[in-house]
């Protein structure tokens, strides 16, 4: 069973955070956090459309706060969750010598979508599309991680 999960991006406002809201609220069982590459908002509360987008869908997210990916993450989780390439290129230059914890793009978990990572909305502005493409990657990624 791998149910430690850390959902990660760029800000650690956005994307990730969003993402942990609409996994746990699916798969409540899961023991979630999210996480930057990023120092920028660290301990910051989830940005405000995000979260407003996300309120309007049953997702609270008003107690995460950012804080930056570590090494640490690594033995944490037993799986990272990235929102983009950019996103697994700098998680991976922090990974502990030896450590084989799996880095995945979200995206993998939702082949049908047609999308190779999460468009970021902090500048599409698009905060409800990427809403969708995140509900319909949480809820492939709960069927492989908590259906076998
Ligand atoms: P996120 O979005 O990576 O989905 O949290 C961003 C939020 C803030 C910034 C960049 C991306 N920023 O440049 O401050």
């Amino acid at each position: 069973m791998s149910d430690r999960i850390v959902f990660v991006c760029l800000g650690n406002i956005c994307r990730s955070p969003a993402a942990e809201g609409v996994f746990r609220a699916m798969f409540p069982q899961a023991r979630t956090d999210s996480a930057g590459t990023s120092d920028w908002h660290v301990g910051e509360a989830p940005y405000g459309p995000m979260q407003s987008a996300a309120r309007g869908r049953g997702y609270d997210l008003s107690d995460l706060r950012a804080r930056q990916v570590t090494a640490d993450d690594f033995t944490a989780f037993d799986l990272i969750v990235a929102m983009d390439a950019q996103n697994v290129a700098r998680i991976e230059a922090v990974r502990p010598q030896g450590n084989e914890t799996p880095v995945r793009l979200f995206t993998d978990f939702a082949p049908h979508a047609g999308a190779d990572h999460v468009p970021d909305p902090y500048y599409t502005r698009d905060f409800d599309g990427v809403l969708d493409l995140i509900e319909t990657c949480a809820a492939g990624l709960g069927k492989a991680v908590f259906s076998s």
